[in-house]
């Protein structure tokens, strides 16, 4: 399969690595399932211990509350995992924009995960740096060690969203944290779309430190920044590839010709 072809959902796409797919659902709620499946398919197999990295946005919410009812929440491990997140909005704890209190409130509570186990960007530090650091020591301390090793990936699963502009996490078009090559977690002063407050964000090699990773993208203003990707831009989203298997699941209205042309 090349890199940018389309093709229906398998189970073996675990054994490829480094590999970047995109799959067209023929619409929000058939994408929804898809994602859910997935998510579900991939944490049942938990042998041991899991890090799974939580996304913010609106396209993962009904994603979520899929995961956390009958059947899905049976095959989720709950003892198991580690949450964590790829982004945060600075704001108070407990604040409504925060995509912590989204995931809990959707996903985390009514899966009965406990506290311990969910492990939120702080945004009680004095700026979005210092609580960048913050959790950076925080991955860090969880990893156990400052470097990635290859053979030893930081997550199992990073679930990510794109904006209209091609930002993925809050790694926004032209942002100067892109390049960034030691820092796993950073600090943005500036979004570059709404909900225009400060983040934090993890970098695209902490990202890439994952077993897979799955984006989830819907919606007709999503078109044209897809367009760009598969045309070869270089667009956050495009950048952010895990170093294991990188899976977009998209739907039709999403899709640029493109994608949906292979599949007709
Ligand atoms: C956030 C994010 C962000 C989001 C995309 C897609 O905090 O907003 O984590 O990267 O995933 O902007 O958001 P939508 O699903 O709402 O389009």
């Amino acid at each position: 399969m090349t890199e940018e072809g389309s093709r229906p959902l398998s189970d073996d796409e675990d054994s490829r690595m480094a590999d970047r797919h995109f799959v067209v659902l023929d619409d929000h709620d058939t994408l929804v399932a898809a994602a859910a499946e997935r998510i579900a398919s991939l944490l049942e197999r938990v042998d041991e211990h899991a890090a799974v990295c939580l996304t913010g946005g609106s396209t993962i919410v009904p994603v979520y509350r899929r995961l956390a009812a009958r059947p899905l929440r049976e095959k989720i491990p709950i003892g198991r995992i580690d949450w964590f997140f790829g982004d945060e909005r600075f704001v108070p704890a407990g604040h409504g924009l925060s995509n912590a209190v989204q995931a809990r409130e959707v996903l985390l509570d009514p899966l009965g995960v406990p506290p311990a186990r969910i492990h939120a960007m702080p945004t009680d530090a004095p700026d979005p740096d210092a609580a960048a650091r913050r959790y950076e020591g925080a991955l860090m301390a969880h990893y156990g060690a400052d470097r990635f090793d290859r053979a030893r990936p930081l997550f199992d699963l990073v679930l990510l969203g794109m904006g209209a502009d091609g930002h993925a996490a809050s790694l926004f078009p032209g942002a100067d944290g892109l390049d960034e090559r030691e820092r796993w977690v950073i600090g943005v002063d500036m979004a570059g779309q709404p909900p225009l407050v400060p983040r934090v964000t993890l970098t695209l090699p902490a990202l890439a430190s994952s077993r897979a990773m799955l984006f989830i993208v819907s919606g007709r203003d999503k078109r044209a920044a897809l367009s760009r990707i598969l045309a070869g831009d270089d667009l956050p989203a495009a950048r952010a590839r895990s170093a294991g298997e990188t899976l977009w699941l998209v739907d039709r209205a999403a899709a640029p010709d493109t994608l949906t042309k292979d599949l007709s």
